[in-house]
């Protein structure tokens, strides 16, 4: 099992995360830091495409609060998952967006698992850890796709 990610680092990317934009200022998202083995292995078999989990030693799972926003707490989570992978990247961590919503079958593994209230949708699992490769960042620029002054 690779080093744990002291509890500081964790908190310092949901600092980030909070930083991100929101719809009105409302502010909707919330975080689970999950360390907990059996919580981890627990989603890594339930979520197809979350396995990382199992290898894993601790988690963040970004929620909405659909009372708080209901028609935009999905654009807000979006950004604030966003923010929080940024960050991991500066802190020379790894980390994934692992996708909950909108798949009812994996929001219900993550809801049942922490008796989550009916307002409070779990969004995404970002598990993260310290790489075990060394993994270059990649060019994605496609000039195809920018359309200056015209379509
Ligand atoms: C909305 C969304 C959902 C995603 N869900 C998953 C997921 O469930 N499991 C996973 O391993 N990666 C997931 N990803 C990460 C993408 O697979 C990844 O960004 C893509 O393959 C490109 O790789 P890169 O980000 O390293 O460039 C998701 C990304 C987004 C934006």
């Amino acid at each position: 099992m690779p080093d744990a990610v002291s509890e500081e680092k964790l908190l310092t990317l949901i600092r980030c995360a909070m930083a991100a934009p929101s719809a009105k200022n409302m502010k909707p998202v919330e975080y689970i830091i999950s360390t907990n083995r059996d919580e981890l292995d627990t989603m890594g078999k339930q979520l197809p495409y979350a396995k990382m989990l199992i290898k894993s030693q601790q988690a963040i799972i970004v929620c909405g609060d659909s009372d708080v926003n209901p028609d935009l707490w999905m654009l807000d989570a979006s950004a604030s998952t966003e923010n929080l992978l940024l960050a991991a990247e500066s802190l020379e961590l790894g980390a994934v967006w692992t996708a909950l919503y909108p798949y009812k079958e994996r929001m219900e593994v993550v809801s049942q698992l922490y008796k989550l209230p009916s307002n409070i949708i779990p969004f995404a699992v970002v598990p993260v850890g310290y790489p075990n490769g060394n993994e270059k960042p990649k060019d994605k620029y496609e000039v195809h796709k920018i359309h200056i002054n015209k379509w």
